[in-house]
């Protein structure tokens, strides 16, 4: 990885091309460019830049007036472990408490293909302050209160 210190800041409708080749590459499949249009321009939506490059992003969406659920998370391969999906969390927490949200959530299906990784991302929210619930042996709902 780069010397350079990673950048998080909120995305922008231009950092959407990029936002897709990191999904192309993170999930092995196609993104769906409308949806992620929407989110960048209703909900927090975070990315991280290295080398002003984009090496992962967190989109979420309104889930009630209260609660805003993440509705991913990725960081590129190369890239994981060095700090960058805490860092993109804790701006999406503090963009979302400071629209008022109380609580962020979010679902971990490890069924969910994500190209190049087996571990079950379920210990990364644990360690970044999220309750979690076993829905099935597969799929986890995971709460965080924003409000301290
Ligand atoms: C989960 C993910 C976003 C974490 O990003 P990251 O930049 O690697 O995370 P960080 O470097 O900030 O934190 C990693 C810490 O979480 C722990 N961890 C536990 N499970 C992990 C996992 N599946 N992936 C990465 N880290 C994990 C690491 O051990 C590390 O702890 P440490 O700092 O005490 O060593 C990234 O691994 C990823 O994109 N995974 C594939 C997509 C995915 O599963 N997204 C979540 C969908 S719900």
């Amino acid at each position: 990885m780069s010397e350079e210190p990673v950048v998080v800041r909120e995305a922008t409708l231009r950092d959407l091309p990029d936002m897709m080749s990191v999904f192309r590459r993170g999930y092995a499949r196609e993104p769906k460019p409308a949806m992620m249009r929407e989110l960048i321009e209703r909900f927090p939506c975070a990315v991280a830049l290295n080398d002003n490059k984009i090496s992962g992003f967190a989109y979420s969406r309104q889930a009630t007036p209260g609660a805003l659920e993440l509705l991913n998370l990725l960081v590129l391969t190369e890239m994981r472990d060095c700090g960058i999906g805490t860092k993109l969390l804790s701006l999406t927490e503090r963009t979302a408490s400071q629209l008022g949200y109380e609580t962020l959530v979010l679902y971990v299906s490890l069924f969910y293909g994500v190209a190049g990784s087996k571990r079950s991302p379920v210990p990364f929210y644990t360690a970044n302050g999220f309750q979690v619930q076993a829905i099935s042996s597969s799929e986890f709902f995971c709460w965080k209160s924003l409000s301290n």
